[in-house]
C-alpha cells in the first residue's frame, strides 16, 4: 500500500495525449483517473456504471441524450463536477485543452461498448 500523497497538477504535466485516461489510484473498487481532452470523443453509454467528471482546467462540454427527452449540454468549468447517470448516452467535447478527473468502476470502458480508434482498452490505461 502506497502512503505517498499525489499532486494532481504534477500528474497532468506527465502526459499530453488526448482522451486517454491515466490511473492515479483506486478506492473501493473504483479507479481515479485523469485525462486531457480537446475536440470530441465519441457518443457512448455505460450500461451499468455512473461516471463522475471533475474539471481542473478548460471547459468540458458533456453532450447528453436522456431517454425520451431533448438532448442537453452540461458545460463544466474548473471546480465543477457532474455525474453522468448509468445508461445515458453522452459525448464529451472540449474546444480548448481541458483537464479533468473521472471516478468510475474498474470495469468501465471509457467509450462504453462503442469501440473506436479513440478507445484505449482498460488494460492499456497506464498508472502514472
Ligand atoms: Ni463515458
Amino acid at each position: 500500500m502506497s502512503l505517498k500523497k499525489i499532486n494532481i497538477a504534477e500528474k497532468f504535466s506527465l502526459f499530453d495525449d488526448l482522451w486517454s485516461p491515466k490511473v492515479l489510484g483506486e478506492a473501493n473498487q473504483q479507479l481515479i483517473k485523469v485525462a486531457k481532452g480537446q475536440g470530441r470523443l465519441v457518443w457512448h453509454a455505460h450500461e451499468q456504471e455512473d461516471e463522475l467528471f471533475i474539471v481542473f482546467k478548460g471547459e468540458l462540454k458533456l453532450h447528453l441524450q436522456p431517454e425520451n427527452a431533448e438532448p442537453q449540454i452540461v458545460s463544466l468549468l474548473p471546480g465543477e463536477m457532474f455525474v453522468v447517470p448509468k445508461g445515458m448516452q453522452h459525448c464529451p467535447e472540449a474546444d480548448v485543452e481541458t483537464h479533468f478527473m473521472m471516478l468510475e468502476p474498474k470495469s468501465t470502458q471509457h467509450t462504453g461498448s462503442h469501440q473506436t480508434s479513440q478507445t484505449v482498452a482498460i488494460t492499456e490505461q497506464k498508472w502514472i
